[in-house]
Protein backbone atom coordinates (compact mmCIF):
# COMPACT_ATOMS: atom_id res chain seq x y z
CA UNK A 1 0.00 0.00 0.00
CA UNK A 2 2.87 2.15 0.61
CA UNK A 3 4.43 1.35 -2.27
CA UNK A 4 3.95 4.50 -4.43
CA UNK A 5 5.29 3.51 -8.22
CA UNK A 6 5.54 7.45 -8.52
CA UNK A 7 8.82 9.27 -6.79
CA UNK A 8 6.89 11.56 -4.09
CA UNK A 9 7.67 15.37 -3.77
CA UNK A 10 10.39 15.62 -0.65
CA UNK A 11 7.59 17.87 0.73
CA UNK A 12 4.97 15.04 0.93
CA UNK A 13 7.54 12.82 2.07
CA UNK A 14 8.20 14.76 4.78
CA UNK A 15 5.21 14.55 6.09
CA UNK A 16 4.46 11.28 5.76
CA UNK A 17 7.43 10.59 7.68
CA UNK A 18 6.54 13.13 10.54
CA UNK A 19 2.85 11.43 11.27
CA UNK A 20 4.32 8.21 11.10
CA UNK A 21 6.70 8.73 13.79
CA UNK A 22 3.86 10.77 15.65
CA UNK A 23 2.04 7.76 15.64
CA UNK A 24 4.52 5.87 16.92
CA UNK A 25 4.73 7.74 20.10
CA UNK A 26 1.23 8.10 20.65
CA UNK A 27 -1.04 5.76 19.34
CA UNK A 28 0.84 2.07 19.57
CA UNK A 29 2.82 1.55 22.06
CA UNK A 30 3.65 -1.73 23.59
CA UNK A 31 3.11 -4.31 26.29
CA UNK A 32 4.41 -7.37 27.48
CA UNK A 33 1.78 -10.07 27.15
CA UNK A 34 2.29 -11.55 30.12
CA UNK A 35 0.75 -9.19 31.88
CA UNK A 36 -2.46 -10.34 30.61
CA UNK A 37 -4.01 -13.84 31.42
CA UNK A 38 -4.52 -14.45 27.51
CA UNK A 39 -4.64 -18.18 28.51
CA UNK A 40 -6.28 -20.23 30.98
CA UNK A 41 -4.33 -20.51 34.06
CA UNK A 42 -4.90 -22.56 37.17
CA UNK A 43 -4.15 -22.03 40.80
CA UNK A 44 -4.85 -24.75 42.72
CA UNK A 45 -8.12 -26.27 41.46
CA UNK A 46 -9.38 -22.33 40.53
CA UNK A 47 -9.13 -21.50 36.89
CA UNK A 48 -8.23 -17.98 36.77
CA UNK A 49 -8.44 -16.22 33.31
CA UNK A 50 -8.83 -12.28 31.97
CA UNK A 51 -10.80 -10.42 33.99
CA UNK A 52 -9.18 -11.63 36.93
CA UNK A 53 -4.80 -10.42 36.70
CA UNK A 54 -2.25 -11.72 38.91
CA UNK A 55 -1.41 -9.18 41.87
CA UNK A 56 1.93 -9.16 40.53
CA UNK A 57 1.78 -8.50 36.96
CA UNK A 58 1.41 -4.52 36.35
CA UNK A 59 3.51 -2.16 34.42
CA UNK A 60 3.39 1.42 33.29
CA UNK A 61 1.06 1.91 30.75
CA UNK A 62 0.71 5.17 28.80
CA UNK A 63 2.45 6.78 32.20
CA UNK A 64 0.44 5.22 34.88
CA UNK A 65 2.69 3.18 37.15
CA UNK A 66 0.88 -0.71 38.28
CA UNK A 67 -1.57 -0.35 35.74
CA UNK A 68 -3.31 -3.75 34.95
CA UNK A 69 -4.83 -5.94 32.31
CA UNK A 70 -8.58 -6.93 33.80
CA UNK A 71 -10.96 -5.29 36.00
CA UNK A 72 -10.72 -2.93 39.19
CA UNK A 73 -11.15 -5.33 41.76
CA UNK A 74 -10.32 -8.75 40.13
CA UNK A 75 -6.40 -8.83 41.14
CA UNK A 76 -5.40 -12.30 42.71
CA UNK A 77 -2.32 -13.43 44.15
CA UNK A 78 -1.51 -17.01 43.71
CA UNK A 79 0.30 -18.94 46.61
CA UNK A 80 0.90 -21.95 47.50
CA UNK A 81 -1.67 -23.44 45.26
CA UNK A 82 -4.15 -21.06 46.85
CA UNK A 83 -5.68 -18.27 45.44
CA UNK A 84 -6.33 -15.12 47.46
CA UNK A 85 -8.36 -12.01 46.04
CA UNK A 86 -6.60 -8.87 47.47
CA UNK A 87 -9.25 -6.38 48.45
CA UNK A 88 -7.23 -2.99 49.32
CA UNK A 89 -5.08 -4.62 52.12
CA UNK A 90 -7.22 -7.33 53.11
CA UNK A 91 -7.07 -11.55 51.80
CA UNK A 92 -9.68 -13.02 51.04
CA UNK A 93 -8.97 -16.88 49.82
CA UNK A 94 -10.99 -17.67 46.86
CA UNK A 95 -13.16 -21.48 46.88
CA UNK A 96 -14.94 -20.92 43.87
CA UNK A 97 -15.31 -18.71 40.88
CA UNK A 98 -17.76 -18.75 38.20
CA UNK A 99 -17.74 -17.13 34.82
CA UNK A 100 -21.26 -17.70 34.39
CA UNK A 101 -22.76 -15.56 36.56
CA UNK A 102 -19.89 -13.54 37.84
CA UNK A 103 -19.26 -14.65 41.38
CA UNK A 104 -16.61 -15.41 43.30
CA UNK A 105 -17.26 -17.49 46.35
CA UNK A 106 -14.52 -16.58 49.45
CA UNK A 107 -14.10 -18.96 52.18
CA UNK A 108 -12.68 -17.22 55.37
CA UNK A 109 -10.22 -19.56 57.29
CA UNK A 110 -10.20 -19.39 61.24
CA UNK A 111 -7.66 -17.58 61.72
CA UNK A 112 -8.69 -14.80 59.98
CA UNK A 113 -12.32 -15.10 61.49
CA UNK A 114 -11.21 -15.73 64.73
CA UNK A 115 -9.04 -15.05 67.71
CA UNK A 116 -7.37 -17.47 69.95
CA UNK A 117 -10.71 -17.47 71.91
CA UNK A 118 -12.96 -18.14 69.51
CA UNK A 119 -14.19 -14.48 69.65
CA UNK A 120 -15.02 -13.53 66.23
CA UNK A 121 -12.29 -10.81 64.83
CA UNK A 122 -14.69 -8.12 62.84
CA UNK A 123 -12.35 -6.58 60.65
CA UNK A 124 -14.21 -7.13 57.87
CA UNK A 125 -14.14 -4.97 54.76
CA UNK A 126 -17.93 -4.60 54.21
CA UNK A 127 -17.39 -1.39 52.70
CA UNK A 128 -16.32 -2.06 48.95
CA UNK A 129 -14.44 1.08 47.34
CA UNK A 130 -16.60 2.37 44.81
CA UNK A 131 -13.64 2.39 42.30
CA UNK A 132 -13.62 -1.43 42.02
CA UNK A 133 -16.40 -3.56 39.96
CA UNK A 134 -17.59 -5.51 43.08
CA UNK A 135 -20.67 -6.00 44.97
CA UNK A 136 -22.70 -8.10 46.85
CA UNK A 137 -24.75 -10.26 45.15
CA UNK A 138 -28.15 -9.70 46.97
CA UNK A 139 -29.11 -13.14 45.88
CA UNK A 140 -27.24 -14.95 47.77
CA UNK A 141 -25.67 -12.52 50.59
CA UNK A 142 -26.96 -11.21 53.98
CA UNK A 143 -25.67 -9.61 56.74
CA UNK A 144 -25.15 -10.18 60.56
CA UNK A 145 -24.81 -7.36 62.47
CA UNK A 146 -22.92 -7.25 65.50
CA UNK A 147 -23.92 -5.00 68.21
CA UNK A 148 -20.94 -4.28 70.74
CA UNK A 149 -23.19 -2.42 73.16
CA UNK A 150 -22.14 0.00 76.56
CA UNK A 151 -25.45 -0.56 78.48
CA UNK A 152 -25.59 1.98 81.53
CA UNK A 153 -29.29 2.47 81.39
CA UNK A 154 -31.92 -0.46 80.60
CA UNK A 155 -31.69 -3.63 78.80
CA UNK A 156 -31.12 -4.79 75.60
CA UNK A 157 -34.56 -6.31 74.09
CA UNK A 158 -34.83 -10.23 75.97
CA UNK A 159 -34.75 -11.80 72.86
CA UNK A 160 -30.81 -11.33 71.83
CA UNK A 161 -28.52 -13.54 73.22
CA UNK A 162 -25.47 -12.51 74.34
CA UNK A 163 -21.68 -13.37 73.25
CA UNK A 164 -18.78 -14.08 76.13
CA UNK A 165 -16.50 -12.23 74.33
CA UNK A 166 -13.34 -10.65 76.62
CA UNK A 167 -11.77 -9.50 73.20
CA UNK A 168 -14.94 -6.73 73.34
CA UNK A 169 -14.55 -6.13 77.00
CA UNK A 170 -14.44 -2.50 78.25
CA UNK A 171 -17.54 -1.86 75.53
CA UNK A 172 -20.03 -3.83 77.26
CA UNK A 173 -22.48 -6.87 75.95
CA UNK A 174 -22.08 -7.93 72.42
CA UNK A 175 -25.08 -9.26 70.22
CA UNK A 176 -25.39 -10.68 66.94
CA UNK A 177 -28.49 -10.70 64.70
CA UNK A 178 -29.48 -10.95 61.24
CA UNK A 179 -29.91 -7.65 59.73
CA UNK A 180 -33.80 -8.60 59.04
CA UNK A 181 -34.09 -9.90 62.71
CA UNK A 182 -32.91 -6.55 64.55
CA UNK A 183 -35.45 -5.36 66.77
CA UNK A 184 -36.56 -1.93 66.85
CA UNK A 185 -35.97 0.05 69.40
CA UNK A 186 -33.45 2.90 71.63
CA UNK A 187 -31.42 -0.20 73.08
CA UNK A 188 -29.20 0.39 69.93
CA UNK A 189 -27.80 3.79 70.49
CA UNK A 190 -24.83 2.55 72.91
CA UNK A 191 -24.00 -0.18 70.43
CA UNK A 192 -21.36 -0.03 68.17
CA UNK A 193 -23.14 -1.60 65.19
CA UNK A 194 -20.66 -4.18 62.69
CA UNK A 195 -22.30 -5.64 59.17
CA UNK A 196 -20.19 -9.01 58.33
CA UNK A 197 -21.10 -10.52 55.33
CA UNK A 198 -22.65 -14.00 55.07
CA UNK A 199 -24.56 -16.56 52.98
CA UNK A 200 -28.49 -16.17 53.27
CA UNK A 201 -28.91 -20.03 52.86
CA UNK A 202 -26.45 -20.69 56.02
CA UNK A 203 -27.99 -17.82 57.59
CA UNK A 204 -31.15 -19.21 57.27
CA UNK A 205 -30.51 -22.59 58.04
CA UNK A 206 -30.29 -21.06 62.02
CA UNK A 207 -33.36 -18.52 61.10
CA UNK A 208 -36.19 -21.70 60.53
CA UNK A 209 -34.66 -23.19 63.52
CA UNK A 210 -35.57 -20.42 65.65
CA UNK A 211 -32.62 -21.24 67.82
CA UNK A 212 -30.79 -18.27 69.21
CA UNK A 213 -27.28 -17.12 67.51
CA UNK A 214 -24.99 -19.35 69.71
CA UNK A 215 -21.60 -19.44 68.73
CA UNK A 216 -21.84 -22.47 67.07
CA UNK A 217 -24.25 -20.64 64.71
CA UNK A 218 -22.58 -17.24 64.05
CA UNK A 219 -19.35 -19.59 63.41
CA UNK A 220 -20.59 -21.51 60.85
CA UNK A 221 -21.50 -18.42 58.94
CA UNK A 222 -18.64 -16.79 59.43
CA UNK A 223 -16.48 -19.36 58.55
CA UNK A 224 -18.76 -20.90 55.41
CA UNK A 225 -17.73 -17.23 53.69
CA UNK A 226 -19.71 -14.99 51.45
CA UNK A 227 -19.63 -13.79 47.75
CA UNK A 228 -19.01 -10.93 45.71
CA UNK A 229 -20.17 -10.51 41.88
CA UNK A 230 -18.06 -8.40 39.55
CA UNK A 231 -20.09 -5.90 38.03
CA UNK A 232 -20.34 -6.85 34.01
CA UNK A 233 -22.73 -3.71 33.27
CA UNK A 234 -19.42 -1.67 34.64
CA UNK A 235 -18.23 -2.73 31.17
CA UNK A 236 -21.27 -2.49 29.22
CA UNK A 237 -20.94 1.33 29.88
CA UNK A 238 -17.28 1.78 29.52
CA UNK A 239 -14.72 2.13 26.69
CA UNK A 240 -13.75 -1.74 27.81
CA UNK A 241 -17.16 -2.47 26.08
CA UNK A 242 -15.56 -1.86 22.55
CA UNK A 243 -11.84 -2.84 23.29
CA UNK A 244 -13.43 -6.17 24.21
CA UNK A 245 -15.27 -6.59 21.21
CA UNK A 246 -12.53 -6.11 19.14
CA UNK A 247 -11.04 -8.88 20.84
CA UNK A 248 -8.84 -6.82 23.03
CA UNK A 249 -8.25 -6.96 27.15
CA UNK A 250 -8.94 -3.53 29.22
CA UNK A 251 -6.15 -2.08 30.81
CA UNK A 252 -6.82 -0.12 33.70
CA UNK A 253 -4.70 2.05 36.31
CA UNK A 254 -4.51 1.78 40.26
CA UNK A 255 -7.37 4.57 39.88
CA UNK A 256 -9.52 2.72 38.28
CA UNK A 257 -9.77 4.48 35.23
CA UNK A 258 -9.56 2.58 31.48
CA UNK A 259 -6.20 3.58 30.06
CA UNK A 260 -6.11 1.64 26.96
CA UNK A 261 -7.03 -1.65 24.85
CA UNK A 262 -4.92 -4.38 25.17
CA UNK A 263 -4.41 -5.96 21.96
CA UNK A 264 -2.97 -9.48 21.19
CA UNK A 265 0.12 -8.35 18.91
CA UNK A 266 1.22 -6.81 21.84
CA UNK A 267 0.11 -2.80 21.24
CA UNK A 268 -2.06 -0.98 23.21
CA UNK A 269 -4.73 1.20 21.14
CA UNK A 270 -6.67 4.19 22.56
CA UNK A 271 -9.86 1.64 22.37
CA UNK A 272 -10.06 -0.82 20.52
CA UNK A 273 -7.74 -3.40 18.15
CA UNK A 274 -7.82 -3.12 14.56
CA UNK A 275 -9.54 -6.21 12.85
CA UNK A 276 -5.97 -6.79 11.69
CA UNK A 277 -4.05 -7.13 15.18
CA UNK A 278 -6.83 -8.90 17.03
CA UNK A 279 -6.45 -11.96 14.10
CA UNK A 280 -3.15 -11.83 13.70
CA UNK A 281 -0.34 -14.31 15.81
CA UNK A 282 1.43 -12.92 18.13
CA UNK A 283 4.80 -12.97 16.21
CA UNK A 284 7.08 -10.16 15.73
CA UNK A 285 5.47 -7.14 15.14
CA UNK A 286 5.73 -5.52 11.52
CA UNK A 287 7.46 -2.80 10.80
CA UNK A 288 5.75 0.24 10.61
CA UNK A 289 8.48 2.77 9.73
CA UNK A 290 8.80 4.33 6.34
CA UNK A 291 12.41 3.98 6.18
CA UNK A 292 13.96 1.70 3.85
C1 LIG B 1 -11.21 -20.64 29.91
O1 LIG B 1 -11.99 -20.57 31.10
C2 LIG B 1 -13.27 -20.04 30.91
C3 LIG B 1 -13.92 -19.95 32.25
O2 LIG B 1 -13.79 -21.16 32.96
C4 LIG B 1 -14.05 -20.91 29.95
O3 LIG B 1 -15.31 -20.33 29.69
C5 LIG B 1 -13.28 -21.04 28.64
O4 LIG B 1 -13.94 -21.95 27.79
C6 LIG B 1 -11.87 -21.53 28.90
N1 LIG B 1 -11.11 -21.54 27.66
C7 LIG B 1 -10.28 -22.51 27.35
C8 LIG B 1 -9.55 -22.36 26.06
O5 LIG B 1 -10.12 -23.49 28.06
C1 LIG C 1 -10.90 -25.35 34.49
O1 LIG C 1 -10.69 -25.26 33.08
C2 LIG C 1 -10.48 -26.52 32.46
C3 LIG C 1 -10.14 -26.27 31.01
O2 LIG C 1 -10.69 -25.07 30.54
C4 LIG C 1 -11.73 -27.36 32.63
O3 LIG C 1 -11.54 -28.62 32.06
C5 LIG C 1 -12.02 -27.52 34.12
O4 LIG C 1 -13.24 -28.21 34.30
C6 LIG C 1 -12.13 -26.17 34.80
N1 LIG C 1 -12.24 -26.35 36.23
C7 LIG C 1 -13.13 -25.67 36.96
C8 LIG C 1 -13.10 -25.94 38.43
O5 LIG C 1 -13.89 -24.86 36.46
C1 LIG D 1 3.76 -13.70 38.91
O1 LIG D 1 3.31 -14.85 39.61
C2 LIG D 1 3.09 -15.95 38.76
C3 LIG D 1 2.48 -17.08 39.57
O2 LIG D 1 2.49 -16.84 40.92
C4 LIG D 1 4.39 -16.36 38.08
O3 LIG D 1 4.16 -17.46 37.21
C5 LIG D 1 4.93 -15.18 37.29
O4 LIG D 1 6.18 -15.50 36.75
C6 LIG D 1 5.07 -13.95 38.18
N1 LIG D 1 5.41 -12.80 37.35
C7 LIG D 1 6.32 -11.91 37.68
C8 LIG D 1 6.52 -10.76 36.75
O5 LIG D 1 6.99 -12.01 38.69
C1 LIG E 1 -1.93 -10.54 52.17
O1 LIG E 1 -1.00 -11.43 51.63
C2 LIG E 1 0.22 -10.82 51.24
C3 LIG E 1 1.08 -11.89 50.59
O2 LIG E 1 1.16 -13.03 51.37
C4 LIG E 1 0.91 -10.21 52.46
O3 LIG E 1 2.07 -9.54 52.05
C5 LIG E 1 -0.05 -9.22 53.12
O4 LIG E 1 0.53 -8.73 54.29
C6 LIG E 1 -1.36 -9.89 53.44
N1 LIG E 1 -2.28 -8.92 53.97
C7 LIG E 1 -2.89 -9.09 55.15
C8 LIG E 1 -3.79 -7.98 55.60
O5 LIG E 1 -2.74 -10.10 55.82
C1 LIG F 1 -23.72 -18.52 40.67
O1 LIG F 1 -23.74 -19.90 40.39
C2 LIG F 1 -23.17 -20.75 41.39
C3 LIG F 1 -23.15 -22.15 40.88
O2 LIG F 1 -24.35 -22.49 40.29
C4 LIG F 1 -23.97 -20.59 42.69
O3 LIG F 1 -23.36 -21.36 43.71
C5 LIG F 1 -23.98 -19.13 43.10
O4 LIG F 1 -24.78 -18.97 44.25
C6 LIG F 1 -24.50 -18.25 41.98
N1 LIG F 1 -24.35 -16.87 42.40
C7 LIG F 1 -25.34 -15.98 42.31
C8 LIG F 1 -25.05 -14.61 42.78
O5 LIG F 1 -26.43 -16.26 41.87
C1 LIG G 1 -19.74 3.27 78.68
O1 LIG G 1 -20.61 4.21 79.30
C2 LIG G 1 -20.03 4.83 80.41
C3 LIG G 1 -21.10 5.72 81.06
O2 LIG G 1 -21.76 6.50 80.10
C4 LIG G 1 -18.83 5.65 79.97
O3 LIG G 1 -18.21 6.24 81.08
C5 LIG G 1 -17.85 4.72 79.27
O4 LIG G 1 -16.76 5.48 78.76
C6 LIG G 1 -18.50 3.98 78.15
N1 LIG G 1 -17.56 3.03 77.59
C7 LIG G 1 -17.36 2.91 76.30
C8 LIG G 1 -16.34 1.90 75.91
O5 LIG G 1 -17.95 3.58 75.46
C1 LIG H 1 -13.80 -4.85 11.85
O1 LIG H 1 -14.39 -5.37 10.68
C2 LIG H 1 -15.79 -5.29 10.65
C3 LIG H 1 -16.31 -5.96 9.39
O2 LIG H 1 -15.30 -6.72 8.79
C4 LIG H 1 -16.22 -3.81 10.68
O3 LIG H 1 -17.62 -3.71 10.66
C5 LIG H 1 -15.67 -3.18 11.94
O4 LIG H 1 -15.94 -1.81 11.97
C6 LIG H 1 -14.16 -3.38 12.05
N1 LIG H 1 -13.74 -2.93 13.34
C7 LIG H 1 -12.68 -2.19 13.53
C8 LIG H 1 -12.36 -1.85 14.94
O5 LIG H 1 -11.98 -1.80 12.60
Amino acid sequence: MLHHRLPLPPLLLALLLAVSCHDASSGDDNYDRNLCLWQNSTCGNINITYPFYLHNETAALRGYDNSYCGYPGLRILCEDRKAVLQLDDDNYTVSEINYKNFTISLAVADQEAFDDEGCPRLDYRTTIPPHLWLSYPEATVGYLIFFLCNFTTGNPPITMSPIPCSRYEGLGTSFVLPRDDVPDGDWQKTCQKIKVPVLKYVMSSYQQKHIAWSSAAYGNALRTGFQLVWEQERRETSFCNRCEKSSGRCGYNQMGEFVGCLCSDETVEDQYCSNSSASSTPSPRPSKSLRN
